[in-house]
């Protein structure tokens, strides 16, 4: 199938390409490159060695969006393009709302110009806020605790009212949990903006002498150690089930919000253990504060996608963080391209 990819750049994007192209679908990128460099594609064409087609472009301009779509003509999107850091999102709203929301609307109203039906977003088990049961089934009530997690729950029922619209519209909101580790050539990963928010990205940065130390934000959650527990997901895992997702998309209409988790969960001090284990490397930490708006534990029943897309995690935790070090240890500043 045709499948356009907004975002495509991106950490997932880009490894949801390689799991796409090894489905035989023909891929068409998008992205204004904010958070990624065209590097990352140049990468994923040597892993797949078929040239990726990208346009840099914003999807908040219909102009563009509507010469794109009329070239490509596609019968599905997935729909990775979106702002994503909880912090920067309560400090800069109105930039989350506009690129996330408004930028949604305008890529579906390019959508309806060609006719294309489905889609498949990627949402947040962030729209969960704090758990009120473990692990998190898809309806246990959404409580979005910042404007990040806001503009994916707004955009779920968005795409919610945009397939009621429409009797042969599907759309598929898959909402990850942790993603974490790397492509295993080590050539694609992820590459945060200065100093990661997120903990496995950081953690590499240490071993890879980047940083000193990892500040583990709290010890005092009810947890088997005190610290977070987290659903860790490999990315390789997660892009395949995009390619489950929107082959669901082509039986199936209307709209549907499935966790992408592997129902299993690890606390920060269990991930750093992991990893040094994984990897050989030494991690120093230091016990810290709590992290404003952290949750002590999240933990996916994805027993859905197994149902309804045939998939299941198959990397584990050892997996992840030998990844996430074959690509952090090659590239010690990520892509270290201008962005
Ligand atoms: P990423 O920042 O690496 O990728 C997002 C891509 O979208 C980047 O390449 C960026 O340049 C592009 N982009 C952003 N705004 C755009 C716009 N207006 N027009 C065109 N391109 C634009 O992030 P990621 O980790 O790959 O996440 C991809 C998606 O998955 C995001 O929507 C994110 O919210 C969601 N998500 C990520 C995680 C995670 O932990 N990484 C967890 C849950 C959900
Ligand atoms: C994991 C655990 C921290 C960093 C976030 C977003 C979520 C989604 C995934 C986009 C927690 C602890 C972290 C550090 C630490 N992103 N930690 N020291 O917060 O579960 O989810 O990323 O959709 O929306 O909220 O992931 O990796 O930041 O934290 O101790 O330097 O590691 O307290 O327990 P989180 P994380």
């Amino acid at each position: 199938m045709r499948v356009l990819v907004t975002g495509a750049a991106g950490y997932i994007g880009s490894h949801t390409l390689i799991e796409l192209l090894a489905g035989g679908h023909e891929i068409c990128g998008l992205d204004n490159y904010v958070n990624s460099t065209p590097e990352a594609l140049i990468r994923v064409a040597s892993i797949t060695g078929q040239d990726i087609a990208c346009h840099e472009a914003d999807i908040r301009d219909p102009a563009v969006l509507k010469n794109i779509f009329s070239e490509f003509r596609p019968e599905a999107v997935i729909h990775f393009a979106g702002l994503k850091a909880v912090g920067e999102s309560n400090e800069k709203p109105l930039e989350y709302y506009d690129n996330n929301v408004t930028g949604t609307i305008e890529l579906l109203r390019a959508m309806d110009h060609v006719a294309c039906r489905r889609i498949v977003f990627s949402s947040s088990a962030t729209v969960y806020g704090d758990a009120h049961y473990l692990p998190l089934d898809e309806d246990h009530p959404k409580a979005p605790m910042n404007p990040y997690g806001r503009t994916k729950y707004f955009i779920e029922h968005l795409l919610s009212d945009w397939a009621a619209a429409s009797p042969d519209a599907s759309s598929i909101s898959l909402r990850y949990f942790n993603p974490v580790g790397a492509h295993a050539s080590g050539t694609i990963g992820e590459d945060p903006n200065g100093p990661p928010n997120n903990i496995l990205p950081f953690v590499s940065q240490v071993a890879v002498g980047r940083r000193e130390k990892v500040a583990v934000f709290g010890n005092d959650y009810d947890t088997r150690d005190g610290t977070g527990l987290r659903d860790y997901i490999h990315v390789t895992d997660l892009a395949r089930a995009h390619v489950a997702a929107v082959d669901h998309a082509f039986r199936t209409t209307g709209a549907d919000a499935i966790n992408v988790g592997r129902g299993e969960g690890a606390t920060v001090l269990e991930l750093i253990r992991s990893f040094e284990a994984a990897t050989g490397r030494k991690i120093a930490y230091e016990i810290t504060l709590r992290r404003q708006g952290d949750i002590a534990a999240s933990i996916a029943d994805a027993s859905k996608a197994e149902r309804l897309l045939g998939w299941r995690a198959g990397l584990d935790l050892a997996d992840m963080c030998a990844s996430a070090w074959a690509w952090q240890s090659a590239n010690p500043n990520g892509y270290d391209a201008p962005r």
